[in-house]
């Protein structure tokens, strides 16, 4: 491997303050995380309002048109407050392909520089460039790769810790605009995904939640050149001293194959949770989505998670109103929802991508058909995550203790295997450390329960 060091002689002595909004999933949070790090790292000082701050790093998400206009409204609402003004930068970036940075320069006069998810590492030599030219920079594409070598060591990240393992993606699924802003896949090599859980590690993290689009087609390199698979990749880390619980999103249906499921009954620290979008339970929609497998294949694929871990807790993504999805369709996607007995899931509203193949497909679903079926498909999954979670009621679950409760200081926040979040009464000094509780109360989204002494 060749690890280029980060030549921080190339961006420091900047001042001032910056502040990073992010949108969109964790692989977003993550490259959220080591901006912020490699601004730190370049003398900047990071605040936690908006407030004042001369760099303003917005990290957006165009999964959804709504998704997508979040950044713009924040922008249009905070310069209404006057939280930005003219001398304000506006660095936006995350999910942005290139022709939309173009777009975006051109329509949005708030916005000085567009970095895409390939070019976070390049942000501090962009502040720069537009600090001295005052002209408004792009830079989106670049090796998938490069900025894993050039951003700079991670800071302290508490007991969980992201580790993006992939960029991109090459799926192609009919609707979908990630392939489009996070370009073709492409996996790090072994080493320096084991590298930097080493060093998360070294930094108090207990709980390592590997990321990537389709995490088990992960096909890295290890030192001698040779492609592992994920399954690898998961003895790999779980080999690594001090791990002690490992989690894995997203996992596509497509390749989720016997090796991974053998990797899950050998390793008690793989979390009891898998997150599997299964998008419809239509096999013509799942078909007209670019979806490789059919509802019977999803169906098949849990049953054998299952039987090497009976009482995993399966959760899923789903799209309602795809182009020509009929209310047959629709019953479908219903009834597999009942069989697998879903744990919290996602849920949303077809929503047309610019540039994707469903973009130009006919659509003639009102949207208030739409909707209906949204709020059909919502309340089964509610009543499925609600009667789990009341399954958990006088269990003893082994959770880690995150920090303490936001609404009590004297309770501790933690989450369970299962990836359910637990509070209960006890010390400060219990964070950070793997614990069993005796679960007293199910609330909507939080357990309650009691520490169990051993
Ligand atoms: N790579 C993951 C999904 C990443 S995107 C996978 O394939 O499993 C996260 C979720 O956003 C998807 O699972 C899908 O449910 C949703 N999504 C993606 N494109 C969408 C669109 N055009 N409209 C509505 N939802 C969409
Ligand atoms: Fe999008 Fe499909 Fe890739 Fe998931 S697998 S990111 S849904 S193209
Ligand atoms: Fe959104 Fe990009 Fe994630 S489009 S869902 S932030 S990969």
């Amino acid at each position: 491997m060749t690890t280029t060091t980060f030549d921080l002689s190339a961006v420091k002595l900047q001042h001032g303050t910056f502040y990073t909004a992010v949108w969109g999933c964790q692989m977003n949070v993550y490259d959220g995380e080591r901006i912020s790090d490699l601004l730190c790292a370049s003398g900047l000082q990071q605040l936690a309002t908006p407030q004042g701050a001369d760099v303003i790093v917005l990290i957006t998400c165009a999964v959804r048109a709504k998704a997508e206009d979040k950044v713009f409204n924040q922008l249009l609402s905070w310069r209404h407050q006057g939280i930005i003004n003219d001398h304000t930068i506006i660095a936006l970036g995350g999910c942005v392909g290139a022709e939309l940075a173009q777009k975006i320069i051109e329509l949005s006069p708030d916005v000085n520089i567009v970095f895409g998810p390939r070019t976070a590492h390049r942000l501090p030599q962009l502040i720069r460039k537009f600090k001295t030219e005052g002209v408004p920079q792009i830079a989106v594409e670049a090796d998938a790769l490069e900025k894993f070598d050039a951003l700079p060591e991670q800071g302290a990240r508490g007991v969980s810790a992201f580790v993006t393992i992939m960029e991109g993606c090459s799926n192609k699924c009919s609707y979908c605009i990630v392939p489009y802003t996070r370009g073709e896949e492409e996996s790090r090599p072994l080493e320096s995904i084991i590298a930097e859980v080493q060093g998360h590690i070294a930094h108090g993290v207990k709980e390592i939640h590997l990321l990537g689009q389709n995490v088990n087609s992960y096909r890295g390199l290890d030192e001698n050149g040779h492609t592992v698979h994920f399954s690898t990749l998961l003895y790999a880390v779980a080999a690594v001293e001090g791990v002690e619980r490992i989690r894995f999103t997203t996992s596509n249906p497509m390749e989720f194959t016997d090796d991974i499921i053998e990797a899950i009954a050998d390793l008690p620290l793989i979390a009891n949770h898998v997150h599997i979008p299964v998008q419809s339970g239509s096999d013509r929609i799942l078909q007209l989505m670019r979806r490789h497998y059919r509802a019977d294949d999803y169906r098949h694929l849990i049953a054998k998670i299952r039987a090497v871990r009976p009482n995993i807790h399966v959760s899923s993504d789903f799209i309602v109103g795809f182009p020509r999805e009929t209310d047959e369709d629709f019953a479908h996607t219903m009834q597999l929802a009942r069989d697998i007995g879903f744990d919290q899931s996602f849920s949303f509203i077809y929503s047309k991508r610019p540039g994707t193949p469903a973009a130009l497909m006919d659509d003639p679903t009102p949207l208030e058909v739409k909707k209906e079926r949204l709020y059909q498909l919502q309340a089964l999954l509610e009543e499925s995550a609600a009667t789990i979670a009341k399954s958990l009621d006088g269990t003893v679950q082994e959770v880690l203790v995150e920090g303490t409760s936001r609404k009590n200081s004297a309770e501790l926040k933690a989450r369970a295997s299962s990836n359910h979040i637990v509070v209960f009464e006890g010390s400060p000094e219990l964070i950070g450390q793997m614990v069993r509780v005796k679960i007293t109360q199910v609330m909507a989204h939080t357990l309650k329960g009691e520490l169990v002494h051993a």
